[in-house]
C-alpha cells in the first residue's frame, strides 16, 4: 500500500474556486479537490489489486464518511467487485470537540461474518471511533478487515488504530468540505478546507 501524502501548507481561499459563501469562515485550502480524486481513485485501484476477483462488504462511518465512500467504490478504478454496501452511523463530536464516548447505531454486526470488510471512514483523529468500530466487527468474525481513511490526524491520536488505506496526513487543523462538517456546515465545499477559529469558538453548539 503507499504512503499517505503529506499535507503541510495551505491555499489562501482567494486562490481556488469557493462558493463566496463561506470565503470568510475559511482560513484556507488544505487538499484541493483535484488532489483528493487523483489520491482516491489511487486507493480504489489499491484495494482492487490487493482483493479482485473476491466480493467485498464496504461499510460506510456516517455521516462525514459518505462522500469518500461513495467516491472510493464507485470510481472507475475500483475492480474488486463491491456486493455489498451498508452504513453505520458513529456520533462522537460535540461541534469541534470529541466528547470520548462513541455512540454506534444502525448496523446490524452480525452481516460480516465471513465476509471480506472494508470500513471507510473520514478522518482519523483521536483514534476513539475507529478502535470502538473495528473491535465490534472483529467480534462477529469477519474473513478480513481492512480500514480505509481519507485523512489522518496524527498528532491528536489518543487510542492508536491500525488503516491500510489512508488517502492524506494533515496536521491539526479543524478541516471541513468533502462531506466533513462543523455542526452540519461546509459538507458540500469541494476542497478539503480549514474553518477559522473563531468560526468554531463563536458559533453555539
Ligand atoms: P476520533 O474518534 O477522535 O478519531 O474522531 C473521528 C471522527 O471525528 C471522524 O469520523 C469525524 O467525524 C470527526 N472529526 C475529527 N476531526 C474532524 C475534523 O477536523 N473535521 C470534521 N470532523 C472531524
Ligand atoms: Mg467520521
Amino acid at each position: 500500500m503507499s504512503s499517505p501524502i503529506e499535507i503541510n501548507s495551505i491555499y489562501p481561499p482567494d486562490r481556488l474556486v469557493i462558493p463566496g459563501l463561506y470565503v470568510k469562515d475559511l482560513k484556507g485550502v488544505l487538499v484541493p479537490e483535484g488532489l483528493i480524486k487523483d489520491r482516491v481513485s489511487k486507493l480504489a485501484e489499491e484495494i482492487s489489486s490487493k482483493h479482485y476477483p473476491n466480493d467485498l462488504l464496504a461499510v460506510c462511518v456516517l455521516d462525514g464518511a459518505m462522500r469518500f465512500f461513495v467516491d472510493l467504490l464507485y470510481n472507475e478504478h475500483m475492480l474488486a467487485p463491491v456486493t455489498e454496501v451498508e452504513t453505520l452511523k458513529a456520533k462522537s463530536y460535540e461541534g469541534k470537540e470529541s466528547t470520548g464516548k462513541i455512540s454506534i447505531s444502525g448496523f446490524d454486526f452480525s452481516k460480516v461474518k465471513d465476509k471480506r470488510v472494508i470500513l471507510v471512514e473520514d478522518i482519523l483523529d483521536t483514534g476513539t471511533t475507529l478502535d470502538k468500530v473495528t473491535k465490534e466487527i472483529l467480534v462477529h468474525n469477519p474473513k478480513c478487515l481492512e480500514v480505509a481513511c481519507l485523512l489522518d490526524k496524527p498528532s491528536r491520536r489518543v487510542t492508536p488504530v491500525n488503516v491500510d488505506y489512508c488517502g492524506f496526513v494533515i496536521p491539526n487543523e479543524f478541516v471541513v468540505g468533502f462531506g466533513l462538517d462543523f455542526n452540519g456546515n461546509y459538507r458540500g465545499l469541494k476542497h478539503i478546507c480549514v474553518l477559522k477559529e473563531e468560526v468554531y469558538r463563536t458559533e453555539k453548539k
